[in-house]
């Protein structure tokens, strides 16, 4: 037997008892006669003490251990005189009898502790070791406990775990597909899904009811800290379903989660908000909604008075930024860099100070009287001490993108974006589709699966922009942490949407035929979602990446660098899969 008990488990309780543990060394203190091992393991540290008097052989083959050496040690537990309150065993050491080293290690590249001396690069490059450290592994225990409490609320509602295949066809979910060359089928490629969601659906024709899969998808976009080229999903479908029978399903495992991992009670109904009201109030799709700062219109307001930049705007929109008006000078230039950076991409901004006596300050003093500056102040209900801040621009949307960036960068400021805080709301009614300027086209916004809402198909044919969708987001503090609609059941009007898409017939045929055909079988009508499994780990979890509640994550670049890939193909390998590649000189000196 290796060990009786692990690291984290002696208590005062197991005073005087024989044990044997076994672990990686942590740290060795050499203190007089004596030295004091930190052992670890998965589940703890505990303290060996090696007594010089008692057996200088053994003592001296502790001096010898160096960091992540894997030892076997056994001996009795002893009260700790000095003990070590921020420890679970720090009432007890263990007094070594007997030490076995069961394997050495080089000195690691960084130090194996919360606050590591190794930059992300390196950690990377030796996450296994990366791994070994409790602030890490911590993340993937609690995703381990996400799925199990995942399972444990789907099994409890009826669901069944399928699987389906990972080398499919092509899934429109709006990115590029990974493919995979088939050898046996020269010429020809298999794509990874980017979601399960065709086939879910053709599981809902075949009568499975309620289908569930906690399941690797695969984009090829641009990558940021809440996107992964291969994530998971919680995927889900159900059938003989209203758009309102999926939100309750599945708010009820979001408060489950809430419940089990966060000990959070969400008793109230989660916030349900028109996508347009969320693009009007807030400027984005995912409104974090753990503070205010709602966006204000204001062209009533300050157009038409002189200021050039104001009247010749499309869009005049601010915040108020509570208790903010003792923003310095500093502070304000700052934010008006803040947002001409080209990631935000405002010309510049204005603000207005309400000062302590009601009065009110702004930047563009010689265009407005003080009571036009009193009737912007009333605008936001305004008290002394907040500062508005204002945008304009030609068009509304993107200003109000821009606005969205300053409001989220005032709330970080003020310390309103609590970790600890959760703001969970569904953003319903969805536009069908969006224009995509690459593309010269409509494109589904969700996907070409979805419902149109009912009352809206007739606009199909005459304003195919105005249709709104069955669909809906769950976003948790700005976090769009899961997406599901309502799909279309009928081939008619499944047809319809590809030919709206820009589909010929025979393109659709090729591509959904199977899908299609099946819904010529008795479809019935279904919905569902797919939660993003590493978004709702590192919300949990308070991480600032996904990539942290991931046990072998890619990098910006897609790479994997503790693996190094991708590589490039042998010949003989590209042979046996019918490929050549065909390298611009800047893809070969990236190569190399
Ligand atoms: P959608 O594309 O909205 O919907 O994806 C569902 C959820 O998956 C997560 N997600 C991601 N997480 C990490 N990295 C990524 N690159 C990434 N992309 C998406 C998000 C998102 O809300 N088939 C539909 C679902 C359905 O209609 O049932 C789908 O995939 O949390």
């Amino acid at each position: 037997m290796y060990r009786t008990h692990t690291c984290g488990e002696l208590r005062l309780a197991n005073v005087g008892e024989n044990v044997t543990l076994a672990g990686w060394v942590q740290r060795t203190r050499k203190m007089g006669g004596m030295t004091f091992v930190d052992l670890r393991d998965r589940y703890g540290i505990t303290q060996l003490v090696f007594n010089q008097d008692k057996d200088a052989t053994l003592c001296e083959q502790a001096n010898r251990l160096g960091r992540e050496f894997v030892v076997q040690v056994t001996g009795a537990v002893n009260e700790r005189s000095a003990k070590n309150p921020n420890l679970p065993t720090g009432d007890i050491e263990l007094i070594a009898e007997r030490m076995n080293v069961l394997n050495e290690s080089l000195t690691p590249p960084f130090t194996i502790e919360d606050e590591s001396d190794g930059g992300d690069d390196i950690r990377m490059k030796y996450r296994y070791l990366d791994l070994r450290r409790t602030c890490v592994r911590k993340n993937l225990e609690l995703r381990h406990r996400m799925t199990m409490e995942v399972r444990r609320y789907l099994d409890s509602k009826g669901f069944l775990e399928i699987e389906t295949p990972m080398l499919i066809g092509s899934t429109p979910e709006g990115a590029r597909e990974f493919v995979v060359p088939s050898r046996m089928n020269p010429g020809q490629f298999y794509a990874l899904p980017q979601s399960p969601q065709t086939l879910k659906q053709l599981l809902m024709v075949s009568g499975m009811d309620r289908y569930f899969q906690i399941v690797r998808c695969f984009r090829d976009e641009d990558l940021r800290a809440d996107r992964q080229p291969e994530f998971t999903q919680i995927d889900c479908e159900m059938s003989y379903v209203e758009q309102e029978d999926i939100i309750q399903m599945f708010e009820g495992m979001a408060k489950h989660l809430f419940k089990e991992l966060r000990g959070v009670e969400l008793a109230e109904p989660f916030l349900r908000m028109p996508w347009s009201d969320a693009m009007k109030y807030y400027g984005s799709d995912k409104p974090d909604l753990r503070f205010g700062m709602r966006f204000v219109e204001l062209m009533d307001v300050l157009k038409g008075h002189g200021f050039p930049v104001f009247d010749n705007a499309n869009y005049i929109g601010g915040i108020c930024a509570e208790g903010a008006a003792s923003y310095t000078r500093k502070q304000i230039d700052q934010l008006t860099e803040f947002v001409k950076k080209p990631q935000v991409g405002a010309k510049g901004l204005v603000y207005a100070r309400v000062e302590a006596d009601g009065n009110v300050k702004s930047s563009v003093d010689k265009f407005y009287s003080q009571e036009v500056l009193q009737q912007l102040k009333a605008k936001f209900g305004a008290n002394p001490g907040d500062l508005i801040l204002i945008l304009s621009g030609d068009d509304a949307m993107k200003t109000r993108k821009q606005l969205c960036e300053l409001r989220l960068e005032m709330g970080r400021q003020l310390g309103l974006r609590d970790k600890n805080k959760f703001a969970c709301l569904w953003v319903v009614d969805f536009p069908m589709f969006e224009w995509s300027e690459e593309e010269q086209r409509l494109m589904a916004m969700h996907h070409p699966f979805t419902h149109p809402k009912e009352e809206d198909i007739p606009l199909l044919d005459t304003k195919p922009e105005e249709v709104r969708a069955d669909a809906y987001d769950m976003v948790v503090n700005g976090v769009e942490v899961g997406g599901g609609s309502i799909r279309i059941h009928d081939s008619k009007l499944q047809a319809k949407m590809f030919e709206i898409l820009g589909f010929t017939p025979e393109k659709a045929q090729e591509q959904f035929g199977f899908l299609m055909n099946a819904f010529k079988y008795g479809a019935p009508p279904h919905g569902g979602l797919a939660y993003g499994l590493d978004r709702w780990v590192s919300l949990f979890a308070g991480l600032d990446s996904i990539r942290d509640c991931i046990a072998f994550p890619k990098n910006n670049s897609g790479r994997d660098v503790m693996l190094d890939v991708p590589t490039c193909l042998d010949n003989k390998q590209l042979d046996e899969l019918s490929l050549r590649t065909v390298l611009k000189a800047s893809d070969k000196e990236q190569i190399q």
